[in-house]
């Protein structure tokens, strides 16, 4: 009933905003309109009307058989071999903030398997910036190394590219690791945590101190010797961390936002500071480089916080500002928040932003099938697509989804090709497009 509740409230969202589709070209047009309700698929369709698919759908066109996620993307001169990312995921495997031997394997088997983009968990700007004692960080020389010596193993025997996430945890730091009892303080040796005003996450949490202009200069130039020593690490994007309640998104919501200065207030009060510090980086980050920024596009609780269409404005002013792609998730803004989660329960977060500004997205959430993916892009909802729980259980997820759509294009490791040959010979005697019509 609810999967029912869901696919019905897509489809009219779909006709009550067509004109955000009027500019896709007529063929995407069809699809967008076919596949709005997000229960008809890329391969559903393929069932349906085969040769309409493969005929008139052109991403499939050009190469034959290159199913859409294998197409490649740029951002400034950043070449990126398919479409899937590794989404952000905290380890909470460090010492001090310095990534370790469990983060090398983590993120070179990951770059292995397939993605075309890996993106670092959340690493932090400083020490107090941390969201527990388990968090990377990007404030010391040792960090710069450790993480050198990651990118390197991923540029040296890899085709994937890797991206840093910077942020700076707020009021929702000094917690536990994340299979503790998360967003939690700490058993003991709590360190102060900051805010843009004194609201704590819950009841249980500290209460933040409010940010002076002093606090906000330092942290921003945080920011900025943390996007240097990526730079000087090799990453080949950045993303700046503006979702998840954490400081940059806490001074977005109005929920935590209660400032009556030029920081708070309006929207364009409540984004001063998220872009200051992403002018700030963008400075120092090399020019031929993107910067992607993530956003919460929902805070899940009504009118009193974020809405999509608050989403909206606040992707057109990153835009404006230079970012090259909105990530957009959403949530974790808020204890009262009520999400409603299903399959891909976010994208339409990100192609109501795509579609009414232009912006490059990534869409996040619950995406788990190489057809998701494939529905979502064909349709314009996103440029790319994040996924995170899938990589955790198969970090060859790319390349199983390669195997398993029949598609030969995408590199394996060469000490690996005759596992390749293998899957694709077993994939190729069953169904195994996991068609559910
Ligand atoms: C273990 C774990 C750690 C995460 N850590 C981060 C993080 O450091 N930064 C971030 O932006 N999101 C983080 N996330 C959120 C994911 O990037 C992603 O948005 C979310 O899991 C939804 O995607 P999925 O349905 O593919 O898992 C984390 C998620 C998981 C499961």
């Amino acid at each position: 009933m609810l999967r029912l509740q869901s696919a019905a409230r897509n489809s009219t969202e779909w006709f009550e905003n067509i004109e955000r589709y009027l500019h896709l070209d007529p063929v995407q047009f069809n699809y967008s309109l076919l596949t709005r309700s997000q229960r008809i698929s890329h391969e559903n369709l393929r069932v349906r009307d085969k040769a309409w698919l493969e005929e008139q759908a052109t991403s499939e066109k050009p190469r034959h058989s290159r199913p859409p996620m294998f197409t490649p993307f740029r951002l400034r001169d950043l070449r990126l071999k398919n479409r899937i990312v590794v989404s952000p995921m905290d380890q909470y495997r460090a010492i001090d903030g310095t990534p370790t031997d469990w983060h090398l394997v983590h993120y070179a088997e990951r770059a292995k398997g397939g993605a075309g983009l890996v993106i670092t968990e959340m690493t932090c700007v400083s020490p107090e910036g941390r969201i527990s004692p388990g968090c990377t960080g990007l404030y010391a020389h040792e960090h710069e190394a450790a993480w050198k010596r990651i990118v390197d193993f991923v540029h040296a025997e890899t085709d994937a590219r890797i991206g840093m996430q910077l942020g700076h945890s707020g009021p929702k730091g000094s917690t536990q690791l994340g299979w503790e009892t998360m967003d939690a303080p700490l058993p003991d040796d709590n360190w102060p945590v900051i805010g843009p005003s004194p609201v704590a996450w819950s009841p249980h949490n500290q209460v933040p101190r409010e940010m002076t202009r002093a606090d906000m200069d330092l942290v921003r130039d945080e920011f900025v010797w943390a996007a240097e020593m990526a730079a000087r690490a090799g990453f080949d994007l950045l993303e700046v961390h503006c979702a998840h309640g954490y400081l940059l998104s806490a001074f977005i919501t109005p929920l935590t936002n209660r400032r009556t200065d030029a920081y708070g207030g309006s929207l364009e009060n409540r984004m001063r500071f998220p872009l200051e510090v992403y002018h700030a980086v963008r400075a120092v980050w090399p020019p031929a480089k993107p910067i992607s920024v993530r956003i919460s596009a929902n805070d899940w609780v009504g009118e009193d916080g974020i809405t999509p269409e608050d989403a909206v404005e606040i992707a057109r002013l990153l835009g404006d500002a230079g970012a090259d792609i909105i990530n957009v998730s959403a949530g974790q803004t808020s204890m009262r928040a009520r999400p409603v989660y299903g399959r891909m329960f976010q994208t339409p977060f990100s192609d109501r932003i795509r579609n009414e500004t232009g912006i490059a997205t990534m869409a996040v959430g619950n995406i788990y099938e190489p057809d998701h993916v494939n529905s979502i892009l064909m349709a314009g909802r996103a440029d790319l697509c994040c996924l995170a729980r899938p990589h955790l259980a198969d970090p060859y997820w790319t390349l199983h989804a390669a195997a398993q759509l029949g598609y030969r294009g995408e590199t394996w490791p060469k000490p690996y090709l005759a596992g390749r040959d293998q899957l694709h010979r077993v994939a190729s005697r069953s169904d195994a497009s996991g068609i559910k019509v």
